[in-house]
């Protein structure tokens, strides 16, 4: 089994390249589905949920290759129309094929999806956007059938703005013949990404950040591109934290600050230096922050709830106390307890949280309990004094690539070890 060890207490100093982000590159693989071609993806960091989906793209047909950090996909050729137990289950982002198969192949056989435990994370809006398209969708023995061989273009109102199932719908609508409008569709930058990714392969679609998206189907998307997909947003937040929990002086590189603008909002008011260029973030902190006083995690462009758990970790040693509403997800604060175990002063009902601010926390044994919530811990552990384990890193890995490098590299004291 593997943990970080983490002694607490070092300021973050230094520079860091952000990576292509993974909840961009996900949509993005599924996407290449729809590519009778090869696509080559420019800096891609190696997460753990990337080789997931490489592993679904390659019992579909498609020959995955590696050169450096450059991925090669090409889907020329596909044999299958299957996504197995065993590989759905892996990841979330494996219902995001689902659009995909059924515009290309027209028949899709999916295993239901998995991904990190934090709410029920139902695909309603996936399959009811699918038969808004003429889709026929059953589900069977734990099982998806689609069969879109009578699909075409329509119109889809999202009662909420998924993520997910605004992109599935896009790529369910780039091989079908129609107009295809989304109203309501969410605005993350990731849509955005996947909009400028697939009209760079032939597609067309317009809109996407805004709301209404809309996608004129085109009989196939026959070229070879090459694409390098938008920073990873979330590990910016993530560093940013660190660096306001730990003091420091930090410069993040290849990065689009508009995507953080609303945290780089909260901690300049809690008494952080920025210095903001097109892609770059230099930011200085020093001391105790403020409490943000209240959080509210939200659909883009409001607070991430992908930062809710290392923002949390931020509030345990602020000064002040602070009200955090999570609302996104319903089951997102498996962290807490394990934050509470370091000292922390929190007390948690629903989707709310009050927290206390505390000088300090104190290194603990704790345990990841999914993805976010362990980078959360991990920051906690930062600013703890004495040494901290965190177990479960290989929620973390999922999402973060060469963590425990990045964070050293700025002066941290983090290593992975066995135990
Ligand atoms: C994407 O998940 C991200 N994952 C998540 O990041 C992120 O937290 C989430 O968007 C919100 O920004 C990837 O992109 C791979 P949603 P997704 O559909 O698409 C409900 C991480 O840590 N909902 O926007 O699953 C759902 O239950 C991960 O990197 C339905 O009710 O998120 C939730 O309450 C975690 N029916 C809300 O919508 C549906 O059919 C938001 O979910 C779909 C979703």
């Amino acid at each position: 089994m593997k943990r970080y060890y983490i002694e607490g207490g070092n300021r973050l100093y230094g520079m860091v390249k952000i990576g292509s982000g993974k909840n961009a590159l996900l949509p993005i693989l599924a996407g290449c589905i729809l590519i009778d071609g090869v696509t080559t993806l420019l800096n891609v960091p190696r997460y753990s949920d990337i080789d997931a989906m490489l592993e679904i793209l390659e019992h579909l047909g498609a020959v995955v290759s590696w050169q450096d950090e450059n991925l090669i996909v090409d889907t020329r050729v596909l044999n299958s129309h299957d996504v197995t137990l065993e590989s759905a289950g892996k990841l979330r982002a494996s219902i995001f094929t689902l659009g995909s198969i059924l515009g290309r192949m027209k028949l899709a056989k999916l295993a239901y999806p998995g991904g990190c435990n934090i709410g029920l994370r139902p695909i309603d809006l996936h399959l009811s956007g699918m038969r808004a398209l003429g889709a026929k969708i059953n589900e069977k023995n734990g099982f998806i059938y689609g069969n879109g061989s009578q699909m075409k273009g329509g119109e889809f109102i999202l009662n909420f703005p998924s993520v997910g199932a605004t992109e599935n719908i896009i790529m369910a609508a780039v091989l079908t013949l129609g107009k295809t409008t989304i109203i309501n569709p969410a605005k993350e930058p990731e849509i955005v990404d996947l909009q400028d990714f697939l009209n760079s392969a032939g597609a067309k679609i317009s809109g996407a950040g805004s709301n209404i998206i809309t996608i004129e189907g085109v009989k196939s998307l026959h070229k070879n591109i090459v694409y390098e997909a938008m920073p990873d947003r979330i590990i910016t937040g993530t560093l940013l934290i660190a660096t306001a929990m730990c003091g420091g002086e930090i410069e993040l590189e290849n990065v689009n600050f508009q995507h953080n603008q609303a945290l780089i909002s909260k901690l300049s008011k809690s008494a952080c230096q920025f210095d903001l260029k097109r892609d770059k973030i230099k930011m200085k902190a020093s001391g105790r922050l403020k409490s943000f006083g209240e959080v509210d995690t939200a659909v883009y462009p409001g607070l991430p709830t992908d930062l809710q758990a290392p923002i949390m970790a931020l509030q345990t040693i602020s000064d002040g106390a602070c009200v955090l509403l999570e609302n996104v997800f319903e089951a997102r604060f498996k962290h807490v307890p394990e934050l509470i175990k370091m000292g922390a002063d929190i007390k948690f009902k629903n989707n709310v949280c009050i927290i206390n601010g505390r000088e300090k926390l104190y290194g603990a044994e704790v345990k990841a309990c999914d993805l976010r919530g362990g980078a959360g811990l991990v920051l906690a552990g930062l600013a703890s004094e004495g040494y901290t384990t965190v177990s479960g890193i290989e929620y973390i890995d999922r999402g973060y690539y060469k963590f425990e490098e990045m964070l050293s590299k700025l002066g941290a004291v983090v290593r992975r070890e066995e135990y």
